[in-house]
């Protein structure tokens, strides 16, 4: 397993070449109409003034006690998380609740934005940098969007609610953020109000694996990676 690169520099993410090697490799894997389809998706964001760039956090003004435990802002996209969550419906065989849906480490509030896109009732971020915090406010305010909120807080001093329904980890921190984490998610267990899901992408530890009931390890041909528990 990978492990998790905290405070690393990511700002590569946003240079031309990296847009053009994206862009090449995307229409080679995905062909023309997917890779235009996401140049319209991106078109649109921009015209609206939506920021969801890649972001390094070491400047940032960072919440708690675990600040030299967090990754980089990298921000999930539209397709990521149709095909993640289109797979855990595949890998559980049946509809998910599509109740509340938590992130934690939301930065932008991509992954919020996409799963209220996608038919949540409510959706809730934990942000523990302010100035990521506040963008995806703005984010959410551009696009007229209701039920989506972002916390800015730590992420282990946030217990989730007990309607939540799919519980969303986007590589944020290391294991031992993780383990206090996984310690207050589990702490719940017998309250939750329904099943409960947990969508681990791009996973770099395994402590989930030790409190979870692991559902399906997935690597895609672009490299990324998911992992799905049940809990
Ligand atoms: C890889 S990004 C994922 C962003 C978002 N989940 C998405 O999918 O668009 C990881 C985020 O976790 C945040 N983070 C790291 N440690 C955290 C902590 N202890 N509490 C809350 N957020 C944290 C970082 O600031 C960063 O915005």
């Amino acid at each position: 397993m990978k492990k998790t690169h905290t405070n690393a520099d990511m700002s590569h993410q946003n240079s031309l070449s990296y847009k053009f090697g994206e862009f090449m490799d995307s229409l080679k894997k995905k062909g023309i109409k997917a890779t235009l389809g996401k140049i319209k998706q991106k078109a649109y964001y921009k015209l609206k003034g939506v920021d969801f760039s890649t972001e390094n956090i070491y400047d940032l003004t960072l919440t708690g006690e675990y600040k030299e435990h967090g990754t980089a802002l990298v921000s999930t996209s539209k397709d990521f998380f149709k095909k993640v969550f289109s797979d855990l419906e595949d890998a559980v065989e049946k509809e998910i609740e599509k109740n509340i849906f938590l992130d934690y480490g939301s930065g932008k509030g991509g992954a919020i934005i996409q799963a209220r896109d996608r038919g949540f009732k409510k959706t809730i971020g934990i942000e523990f940098a302010k100035e990521l915090h506040q963008k995806a406010e703005i984010n959410i305010k551009k696009l007229s969007l209701s039920n989506v909120y972002s916390y800015y807080q730590d992420a282990t001093t946030y217990l989730p609610p007990l309607d939540v329904s799919v519980i969303y980890l986007f590589n944020p921190f290391d294991e031992i953020v993780m383990q206090e984490v996984a310690k207050n998610i589990l702490s719940l267990k017998n309250e939750y109000k329904n099943e409960v899901y947990i969508i681990y992408g791009n996973p770099s530890c395994d402590v989930l694996d030790r409190y979870f009931t692991p559902l399906k390890k997935i690597a895609y041909d672009s490299g990324a990676r998911v992992h799905f528990f049940k809990i």
